[in-house]
């Protein structure tokens, strides 16, 4: 399996659009039609991807640099629901996790998500890479974090 994150950009958002989360996963992330609403208002710091294996894409993820902390946060990391359990959600957090070593819109080896408390598969994996639980939360969506 050769996993590759490519940019959003005029010829594959529409497969963005078309990608689905399984029945009761709205809960646990903004599809990427909402998502790149809002990547459009924060364009000068973040970027939105498709997930790709070969020329399919079978997810969404999007990595965002907050300068006031400062430290990058991966949002609405997503895997099409007729792709999901394939091991596509692992490789693809490995090459979000490269990406951010490169340190692309500036320097913090602070990397945070937050996640559904109930999102048990969600929180193994990361956990896996080294995500740990910070105690800040909201509402259902607890936070972790990983230095690099
Ligand atoms: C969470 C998500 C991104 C994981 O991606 P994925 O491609 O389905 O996961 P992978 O196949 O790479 O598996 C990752 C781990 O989860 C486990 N896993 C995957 N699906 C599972 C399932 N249905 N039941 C139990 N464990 C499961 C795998 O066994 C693997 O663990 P391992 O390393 O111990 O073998 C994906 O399920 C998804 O898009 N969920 C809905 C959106 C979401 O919750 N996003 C996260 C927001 S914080």
């Amino acid at each position: 399996m050769e996993i590759q994150l490519k940019r959003i950009d005029e010829r594959n958002f529409v497969d963005a659009f078309n990608l689905k989360l399984a029945d009761g996963q709205e809960a646990f992330v903004s599809h990427p039609i909402r998502s790149l609403a809002q990547a459009y208002v924060y364009y000068n710091q973040c970027t939105p991807f498709g997930i790709y294996d070969g020329d399919q894409m079978v997810g969404y993820v999007m990595v965002i640099y907050d300068y006031d902390i400062p430290e990058y946060d991966v949002w609405h990391m997503m895997i099409d629901a007729s792709s999901q359990s394939k091991g596509y959600g692992k490789e693809a957090l490995k090459k979000v996790l490269e990406y951010i070593k490169g340190k692309p819109f500036g320097d913090s080896d602070r990397v945070a998500l937050t996640c559904n408390k109930v999102n048990t598969i969600a929180l193994k994996l990361f956990q896996k890479f080294g995500f740990e639980l910070t105690g800040n939360y909201d509402k259902d969506e607890v936070e972790l974090a990983l230095i690099l």
